[in-house]
């Protein structure tokens, strides 16, 4: 009976107007349709608002003698038009992390969906288009991005294979130049520029295919301090005016105050995050070297789906802990967490 009720109701669904359709639920899915149709919905919705959405992914690198867990279990979501950043000690996982983001690699297990494709599923020429047209990559190691006998113009137009006509491809090229910069340079070997020029260059030809996601490892791991600022910011440039997503890996702790979020990872995983105020957020511009950092975010710890959370060592070492045992308790509403007695 119940299912004919079901049926009755579904072919009378076109007839009904948008508006009632979606009446019951926000993403236009009936409170009574099955779990499964609810959570297709869910993630569609999540993926039209993240454009990384990645789930206890798992990275482990097999050589000869030993197994490497790069990846433990990491959770993140990146929302489109967000410009973040990626810290922690070396060996912690965000060059791998990045390069799964970049189908430069595969991950070995857990969920990861970039621009609404699952990566786990992507054929070998899936995953070369991939490459082509949703990532753009910059390096700490110029060397890699550059071919030092071409002019700056000549370099942004490597990558556009696929644009047929010359005039064309010099025209966004130098459009490029100018977001970062560097269109008075345009005509310049890069063997006749600087290193952070080169790296603005770099900057450029990664977003030669207009990629819907700008990766960079390290964009000023080796370039001055003064030069690592001016970098950056032509990241936050190009992030107001064209809404492009940026994750950016580095070790540079000044970074902090330029961008929406900061991620740290430990151990393969995500372990803390530091956001930035809104109120902040509306007046970036105004933000200092001299603002402290704590007027500026506030700090999260991650708790990941199976309740875990890391305690950072300075407070564990406070502990003075005995063992690997702790007293967990729930007292006026706060999670408290002691030595046993
Ligand atoms: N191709 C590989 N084969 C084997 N192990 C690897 C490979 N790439 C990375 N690893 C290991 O995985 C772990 C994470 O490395 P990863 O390069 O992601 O760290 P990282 O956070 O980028 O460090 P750094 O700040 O030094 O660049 C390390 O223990 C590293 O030795
Ligand atoms: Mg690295």
């Amino acid at each position: 009976m119940k299912k004919n009720d079901e049926k009755e109701q579904n072919n009378s669904l076109p007839a009904e107007p948008a508006e009632e359709k979606n009446a019951n639920s926000p993403d236009g899915v009936s409170e009574n349709a099955s779990p499964k149709v609810r959570e297709q919905a869910q993630e569609k919705a999540d993926a039209e608002e993240n454009i990384i959405i990645c789930d206890n992914l798992v990275k482990i690198y097999k050589t000869e003698d030993v197994e490497v867990l790069a990846l433990q279990g990491l959770d993140i979501l990146i929302k489109r038009g967000e410009l973040m950043a990626i810290i922690g000690n070396s060996g912690s996982g965000k060059s791998t992390f990045l390069n799964m983001i970049g189908g430069l690699d595969r991950p070995s297990a857990g969920r990861l969906i970039v621009d609404g494709k699952d990566l786990f599923k992507l054929s070998e020429r899936e995953l070369v288009d991939y490459k082509r047209n949703t990532v753009g990559f910059v390096w700490q190691n110029n060397a890699r991005n550059l071919l030092p006998y071409l002019t700056a113009a000549e370099n942004v137009q490597m990558p556009m294979l696929f644009t047929n006509s010359d005039r064309k491809k010099r025209a966004k090229a130098l459009e490029l130049l100018e977001l970062v910069g560097l269109s008075h340079r345009k005509n310049s070997k890069l063997s006749q520029m600087s290193g952070g020029e080169q790296q603005r260059v770099a900057i450029a030809i990664a977003l030669a295919n207009s990629p819907k996601i700008l990766l960079a490892d390290e964009p000023t791991g080796s370039v001055d301090v003064k030069t690592g600022a001016y970098i950056l910011d032509v990241f936050k440039e190009i992030n107001e005016t064209t809404g492009l997503t940026i994750v950016i890996v580095t070790h540079d702790r000044m970074l902090s105050k330029k961008v929406h979020r900061v991620a740290a990872i430990r151990d393969g995983k995500i372990s803390s995050e530091m956001i930035m105020k809104q109120s902040y957020r509306n007046r970036m511009n105004e933000i200092t070297a001299f603002t402290e950092t704590s007027e500026v975010q506030d700090e999260y710890s991650i708790l990941d789906r199976a309740g875990r959370v890391q305690i950072p060592h300075e407070i564990l070492d406070q502990l003075d802990l005995d063992g690997n045992k702790v007293k967990l308790e729930l007292l006026d509403g706060k999670v408290v967490i002691s030595r046993p007695e």
